[in-house]
């Protein structure tokens, strides 16, 4: 019986922002294909531009499942269920997903399973979970969570969150949520630091690639000081653990703070004319909605000054040490048993650098998806419906969009 199970197949699909993806996943672990087509046009405006993201989610939907069950090998008839985003997301951009997947399942006749955007980040690094050992395998709770839960910190363009997460003896997983950023995502400054600098869109990577070539200075953007405070969070999905651990404290952050100082040190030192000379050559160059390759770098580095690129290697640091300060901060208060990172600024190779190096000092297994599992993809929604599949967890065919979903 555990056999035939660890063969089944779900098809994952994702659309709660700009990738349309579908993947094809095994017994919850194996990927055996997927794909994802992003959406280059929000590029032009330099921020995702939602009804453009519903018309091109339209567009790409069916060839890129096709494309999806075509690189598995295998054939509708051979999926076991199919699990969508259901949200957060964009309302249109998430409808488009749903809507499919839902006539998909209900043509094959197979369940249709609903998964939370964030759950799915989480479940990008735990379907590795074999390969991570212990600490991320091993069940955190009975009923109501009893032991050390993990630390999970989801930090993209849409999200930064930090959540403890404890898997059940029945395999399921809780989560409650113990900190969140109260203005911009991580990655959202991170576009907009980009953006005011001229770079291309999304700028996350760009900033990332660049930052490598300038120094940090780290008396330029300060830690940003949140006044952390018991909530009366009644934590509806994981218990306290403990009466000792029972103490709400939140690690919220900000980072709208720091995206403001970059618009200020641009303006006391008078960078705008090349910055936009900069943001002409870069499109001259074709690089504007180029990924920063190791040609394209090449390309675009000569636009870049000393100053700008130590400018973009302090605001990385200053980024990436709140981000520690708060995650690493929030381990200790909750005992956590390892630290986990996802999403797209989770492939920021500064991020993994410090985390790795924070961790290795405070004796804590920290764990990472693969690069290509970070940024939005249909395979950690396929992981994050396995639980669901082996529970029996399925959803109505009324399922709706839930754009402002949450997670614990
Ligand atoms: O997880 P994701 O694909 O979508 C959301 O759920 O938001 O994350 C996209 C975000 C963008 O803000 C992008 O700039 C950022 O992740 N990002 C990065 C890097 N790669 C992607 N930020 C910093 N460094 C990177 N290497
Ligand atoms: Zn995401």
């Amino acid at each position: 019986m555990a056999n035939d199970l660890s063969n089944r197949l779900i098809l994952g699909i994702e659309s709660s922002c700009d990738e349309t993806s579908a993947a094809v996943v095994r017994g919850g672990t194996e990927v055996l294909s997927n794909v994802v087509a992003s959406q280059l046009i929000h590029a032009d405006y330099g921020g995702v531009v939602p009804e453009l993201a519903s018309r091109e989610h339209l567009r790409a939907i069916v060839p890129v499942v096709r494309e999806a069950l075509q690189r598995a090998g295998v054939a509708y008839a051979d999926l076991d269920a199919v699990a969508v985003t259901a949200g957060p997301g964009l309302a249109g951009a998430l409808l488009v997903g749903i809507t499919f997947a839902k006539s998909l399942a209900f043509g094959l006749g197979k369940p249709l399973i609903a998964v939370n955007h964030l759950e799915g980040h989480i479940h990008a690094v735990l379907m590795q979970a074999d390969s991570l050992g212990g600490p991320f395998i091993a069940a955190s709770c009975e009923e109501g969570g009893r032991s050390a839960p993990l630390l999970a910190l989801v930090v993209s363009g849409g999200h930064t969150h930090l959540y403890l997460a404890a898997r059940t003896a029945a395999g399921t997983w809780l989560y409650r949520n113990v900190g969140k950023t109260l203005d911009d995502a991580a990655g959202e400054a991170f576009d907009k630091a980009a953006k005011l600098l001229g770079l291309p869109y999304p700028g996350g990577p760009w900033m990332d690639a660049l930052a490598t070539h300038g120094t940090a200075d780290t008396t330029l953007f300060p830690f940003t000081q949140i006044k952390q405070k018991a909530t009366g969070n009644t934590a509806p999905k994981l218990a306290r653990e403990s009466a000792e651990a029972l103490d709400d404290v939140r690690f919220d952050m900000s980072f709208s703070g720091i995206k403001t100082a970059v618009r200020r040190y641009v303006e006391l030192h008078a960078m705008q004319p090349a910055i936009a000379a900069r943001a002409a050559a870069l499109r001259e160059l074709g690089l504007h909605k180029a990924r920063p390759d190791a040609a394209n770098l090449a390309l675009a580095l000569p636009h870049f000054d000393a100053q700008t690129l130590n400018l973009i290697a302090s605001f990385q640091n200053a980024v990436v040490k709140n981000l520690a300060r708060s995650t690493f901060r929030a381990a200790e208060q909750y005992r956590a048993r390892g630290v986990l990172v996802s999403g797209g600024v989770s492939a920021n190779s500064h991020l993994r650098k410090i985390f790795t190096s924070v961790a290795q000092c405070d004796k804590l297994p920290i764990a990472f998806p693969t690069v290509a599992l970070s940024t939005d993809n249909a395979a950690m929604i396929a992981a994050a419906a396995w639980p669901k599949f082996l529970a029996e967890d399925f959803a109505p065919d009324t399922l709706e969009p839930t754009p402002q979903l949450r997670l614990g």
